[in-house]
């Protein structure tokens, strides 16, 4: 490694309050900067000249620590999924960089936008006809509901399963409108209210541009909730490991899905990559009931920690988490003809080059 090598410049957002939620809502903030480590330490292991830049709540500060680098010679590897504890800001980061000249890993400044926003993703796969639950945006907490109950309330622009909990499936009107209330006023962002899909849970982890990969497919495994209700990934499951859902909600990977079943859930997971115009890679979560896949969430910024979902599905294609890294950096690298010493050989794998071009 020499001066010359290209540097890879891994920007993750660094959170130290919550600026409006539940205080717990900050161990999920806080992840960004431990997965980011374990970015910088696999393309170490690979040999690339690596430089961690921690994004606090100033662009201009950004700017100040891109200022020594130059877009010919210094890439980024793009982990801000949140800017100044504002989810929907991670988008700033990215205008920013791309102003500046650098590319990046992972999805464009419009298409993160668009994902962060669980109401215009939605807007956009009826528009491409991709299946996705019904839905009413609620900006007050009041309007007639005009779909069907039990529905689940979510905040409109968070993820990672912040603001939800058991409460969020509500059966009846007035419990609805609770809900909406909580969410607009402690998460100050619009209720996306979606019909309850009961039903298999299955994340669908896929990478690639022109040509795309789908990973194995992880199903969440909810024979242990009794209760159809209750058969959600909530905040509790993904982060609180003392909670019952956490430890009862095992996940495995690959489903066990029949042929036709993985062809329905393959296809729609991936029209929804194409129609958000995902780029490098992407998650994309799913509700699977009466052969429908239904697609609740389109995640950009896909959770890189190992052990979950997206490095798992990586795991049982064969690539160890040193290589999903770097794999991630090459196929970014390769859409931006972005030149790199490291990049001589050919990026299809044996699955792609037989892939059909979605
Ligand atoms: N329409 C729905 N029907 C049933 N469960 C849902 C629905 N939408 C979300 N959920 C549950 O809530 C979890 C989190 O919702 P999701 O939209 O994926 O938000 P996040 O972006 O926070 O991950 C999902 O993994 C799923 O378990
Ligand atoms: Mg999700």
């Amino acid at each position: 490694m020499n001066e010359e090598d290209p540097l890879i410049l891994i920007l993750y957002n660094v959170e130290l309050n919550v600026s409006c939620g539940d205080p717990k809502d900050l161990i999920a903030l806080q992840d960004t900067a431990n997965v980011a480590a374990h970015i910088d330490d696999a393309l170490s292991t690979r040999g690339y000249r690596t430089l961690p830049i921690a994004v606090r709540n100033s662009l201009d500060e950004l700017k100040a620590s891109l200022e020594p680098f130059s877009p010919e010679t210094a890439f980024v590897f793009n982990f801000c999924d949140g800017f100044g504890g504002k989810n929907k800001d991670a988008t700033k980061v990215i205008r920013l960089i791309e102003r500046l000249g650098f590319r990046h890993t992972g999805s464009s400044a419009e298409t993160n936008s668009l994902c962060i926003d669980k109401g215009r993703t939605k807007q956009r796969l009826l528009a491409t006809g991709v299946p996705t639950p019904s839905y009413q945006v609620y900006i007050q907490p009041e309007g007639v509901y005009r779909h069907n109950l039990p529905a689940i309330v979510k905040p409109v622009a968070d993820d990672a399963s912040i603001g939800i909990d058991l409460n969020s499936v509500v059966s009846n009107n007035e419990e609805l409108l609770n809900r909406v209330a909580y969410v607009i006023k402690r998460y100050r962002q619009p209720a996306l209210v979606e019909e309850f899909i009961p039903g298999r849970e299955l994340a669908v982890s896929i990478w690639g541009n022109k040509y795309i990969e789908v990973l194995p497919i992880t199903e969440f495994d909810y024979s242990r909730i009794p209760n159809p209700l209750n058969r959600i990934l909530s905040y509790d499951s993904k982060w609180v490991p003392d909670s019952y859902s956490f430890k009862n909600i095992p996940s495995h990977s690959p489903a066990d899905l029949s042929t036709d079943d993985r062809r329905r859930v393959t296809e729609a997971a991936t029209r929804a990559y194409r129609a958000v115009g995902l780029r490098d890679l992407g998650r994309v979560d799913i509700r699977f009931h009466n052969q429908i896949p239904y697609i609740i969430d389109i995640n950009e910024i896909p959770d890189l920690a190992p052990g979950s979902g997206f490095p798992n599905s990586a795991k049982q294609a064969g690539y160890s988490y040193t290589e999903m890294v770097e794999r991630i950096l090459k196929l970014a690298m390769q859409r931006e003809r972005w030149l790199c010493p490291q990049l001589t050989f050919n990026l299809l794998s044996p699955q792609m080059q037989t892939a059909q071009a979605f």
